[in-house]
């Protein structure tokens, strides 16, 4: 494995410091909740070595709420970052084929790459809508190709597949003899109602997801994949027991108790999200300078600078965050251009939200070409 550190990693909030940010808009999760907001009790816990696969109890709760989906289908991760990790490494290698969609989050692409594998990507474009051309992927296939890489609702555009889009991607890993993941990290919080788990619809698919994005905690880092296929199940929990035995039993216990009682928390984060959209949306669709895609889920979206705006774009940076400490998620993070940078509408509460879209406009003027 090669691995390199990724931009996203190295100008993340909590690396800059959360101290010198006022407005995040960087943030790609909801607000973190805090300890003394939920309602944990750890005080029966033996803290042991955990079951392999996870914490039975909470595996049954992820489980139930999917058609077709048994306890034994899911095994929990260190947040689905090492879902990604245990799921690319275990079924790529050198001689194998990728074809996933770009932009993404960084590590979807990141991963393969420190495999060596070979990688076809199918962008996206502002011009498309950030719309996933299906027949793209359909032409990329090659003899070794072993895996399709998609995540939706996407990072960093919000932008969802459809139920006859998903149904058809894994008709196509089933006709190819490879397997699909799809990172379904923002799924639990669509704006409309959610394409159906993906791991429920193939047993090529394979579902991942966490409690990081949609639920407000990922500093416990507990995250899932979901297959129904048994023999790649043993394979991943082999990965899984060479890279760390089994999940943090802290983590999740904190994560059953939490989701157990997710009817009480969820509602209020849906609430706080459903508000900054809102006010995002009338402050976007307006704007003098910038427009989007909308997005149909997640707590994030991609807007650009029109391409008329003459604006020194590494000013726009540096004064957004040394003057105004607001910070965004700057397109290169994304391997885009920095004209498009990632807004996230779900982590800063309704006020300092508002302050920084206002910090926004502040700097684009300071930056402006004129
Ligand atoms: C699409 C997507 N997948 C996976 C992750 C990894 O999240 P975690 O490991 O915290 O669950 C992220 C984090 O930003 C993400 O945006």
């Amino acid at each position: 494995m090669q691995y390199k550190r990724m931009p996203i990693e190295i100008e993340s909030p909590e690396s800059l410091g959360y101290d010198s940010i006022e407005c995040n808009l960087a943030e790609s999760s909801v607000r973190d909740v805090q300890f003394k907001d939920i309602d944990i009790n750890l005080n029966e816990l033996v803290i042991a070595y955990g079951d392999h696969i996870g914490k039975p109890a909470l595996r049954e709760l992820i489980a139930k709420d999917y058609k077709n989906i048994s306890t034994d289908d899911v095994l929990l991760t260190v947040g689905a970052a090492a879902a990604l990790f245990i799921i690319n490494s275990s079924l790529l290698t050198k001689n194998d084929h990728l074809i996933i969609i770009r932009p993404n989050y960084a590590t979807n692409i990141e991963t393969p790459r420190a495999v060596g594998c070979e990688i076809s990507f199918i962008d996206l474009h502002f011009e498309e809508k950030y719309a996933l051309d299906i027949e793209k992927i359909k032409s990329a296939f090659q003899p070794n190709t072993k895996l399709i890489s998609i995540t939706t609702p996407h990072n960093p555009t919000g932008t969802m597949l459809s139920e006859e889009q998903l149904v058809f991607l894994c008709q196509l890993a089933e006709e190819n003899n490879c397997y699909l993941l799809v990172d379904e990290t923002y799924r639990d919080i669509s704006f409309q109602s959610p394409t159906p788990l993906a791991a429920t619809l193939s047993n090529k698919a394979i579902s991942i997801s966490s409690v990081s994005k949609a639920y407000g905690i990922p500093g416990i880092r507990l995250g899932w994949l979901i297959t129904q296929e048994k023999s790649l199940q043993n394979l991943f929990l082999a990965a899984k027991e060479q890279i760390y035995i089994c999940n943090s039993i802290v983590d999740e216990e904190i994560c059953f108790q939490y989701l157990t009682k997710k009817e009480k928390y969820f509602p209020a984060i849906q609430q706080e999200v459903k508000t900054n959209f809102s006010i995002l949306k009338k402050w976007i669709e307006s704007h003098q300078y910038l427009e989007w895609i909308e997005p149909s889920g997640g707590v994030v979206c991609f807007p650009r600078f029109k391409n008329e705006v003459d604006i020194d774009i590494e000013k726009f940076y540096k004064i957004l965050l040394e003057d105004y400490k607001t910070y965004v998620g700057p397109g290169h993070w994304f391997e885009q251009s920095k004209r498009s940078f990632r807004l996230g509408f779900g982590w800063e509460l309704q006020n300092a939200f508002e302050k920084g879209l206002n910090n926004i406009d502040k700097a684009i003027e300071d930056a402006r070409k004129v």
